[in-house]
């Protein structure tokens, strides 16, 4: 049988943790030949704390064949020790009365602290989620602050954005969501990201013709894919929880198991693709195999489309901008 391999989860007491973690411990992540170590961190806080020992007792009363190993911690220096996978969900919520550069500088303390966590102590190929908001710069805040691991480990989640956009466009063609092929989301995990379906395909039909709809496109699916967080925040009086958690599922096993052709939206350091600058923590459609992500390129921009684009990367870049003093 596989050797286990140490899996941490940040925010592991919070409601995305509470959704991923069974997933995760019963081989939905990794596979189900998979033995997994759990290291989880949650703030030093008592009420935290309790609360994640009760998710723990939680997790040894489901027997998962898989669960090699479980540990709380309470300082990223140690929940990281030798991660292979670490999924950084905790963050800073927005308080009431709370600024945007408030809430940047709070996460940037977070992610600059774990940033570096994972450069001391993590395994040297650790594979890095951020799912915690903002999560782009985050992702960016962390991958800055490890200079010994490979930018390439460091990623952001546009996972469900890309998955609330194919059950759009799967509602509007009336065709299964596993038909449709070759999404793209660009740009930050925010309402200005871009959903393209210009290249997707249904079984090997182009979508756009089958659309055929430019103003559904600009009125409903641009803006619903958007601001669907706010409407599930609205509807359920919580923000979206056991969604997010699946897309962390989905990002983390295709990164891990390879897709096998098939597009997927990452959040990823750019190198320059499509025009965006350097290290910018970009939504990028992308394929993956043996454990490594390739940026789908090549790809034509239109004139909308790089509106779009240029729209979501002035957001990001103004986030970064507003960190950079404190990397
Ligand atoms: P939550 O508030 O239920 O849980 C967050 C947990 O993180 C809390 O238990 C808190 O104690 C913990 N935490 C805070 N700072 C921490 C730190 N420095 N180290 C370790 N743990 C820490 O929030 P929920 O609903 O689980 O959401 C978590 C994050 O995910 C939020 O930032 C949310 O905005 C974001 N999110 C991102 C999505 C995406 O698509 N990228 C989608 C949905 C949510």
């Amino acid at each position: 049988s596989k050797k286990p391999v140490r899996v941490a989860v940040t925010g592991a007491a919070g409601q995305i943790g509470y959704a991923l973690l069974f997933r995760i411990t019963s081989g939905e992540m990794l596979g189900k030949d998979q033995p997994v170590i759990l290291q989880l961190l949650e703030i030093p806080d008592e009420k935290a704390q309790k609360a994640l020992k009760g998710v723990m007792m939680e997790l040894e009363d489901c027997a998962f064949p898989l669960l090699a190993g479980m540990e709380a911690h309470g300082d990223a220096n140690t929940a990281f020790k030798d991660t292979d996978y670490a999924l950084l969900v905790g963050a800073r919520p927005r308080g009431p009365g709370m600024e945007r550069k408030d809430l940047l500088a709070a996460n940037a303390q977070i992610f600059t602290a774990q940033g570096k966590a994972l450069n001391a102590v993590a395994s040297r190929n650790v594979r890095v989620l951020v799912v915690g908001n903002p999560a782009n710069t985050n992702a960016y805040i962390a991958m800055k602050s490890a200079p010994d691991l490979s930018r390439k480990n460091f990623t952001a989640m546009l996972r469900l954005d890309h998955n609330r956009a194919l059950s759009q466009i799967a509602a509007k063609t009336g065709k299964p969501v596993s038909s449709i092929e070759k999404l793209a989301v660009w740009g930050n995990h925010s309402p200005t990201m871009y959903a393209d379906y210009r290249f997707a395909t249904i079984e090997g039909q182009p979508v756009k013709p089958l659309i055929n709809d430019e103003e559904w496109n600009k009125n409903v699916f641009l803006p619903t894919v958007g601001k669907r967080g706010a409407a599930i925040i609205e509807a359920r009086g919580l923000s979206s929880a056991a969604s997010a958690a699946n897309a962390a599922i989905d990002h983390m096993r295709d990164w891990a198991l390879g897709t096998k052709g098939k597009w997927v939206t990452m959040g990823v350091p750019s190198n320059g693709e499509y025009g965006i600058p350097k290290d910018v923590m970009f939504g990028y459609p992308v394929t993956t195999e043996n454990g490594e992500y390739k940026i789908v390129e090549g790809l034509e921009i239109d004139a909308f489309s790089q509106e779009r684009i240029n729209l979501t990367l002035k957001e990001l870049q103004e986030e970064q901008d507003g960190v950079k003093h404190l990397l």
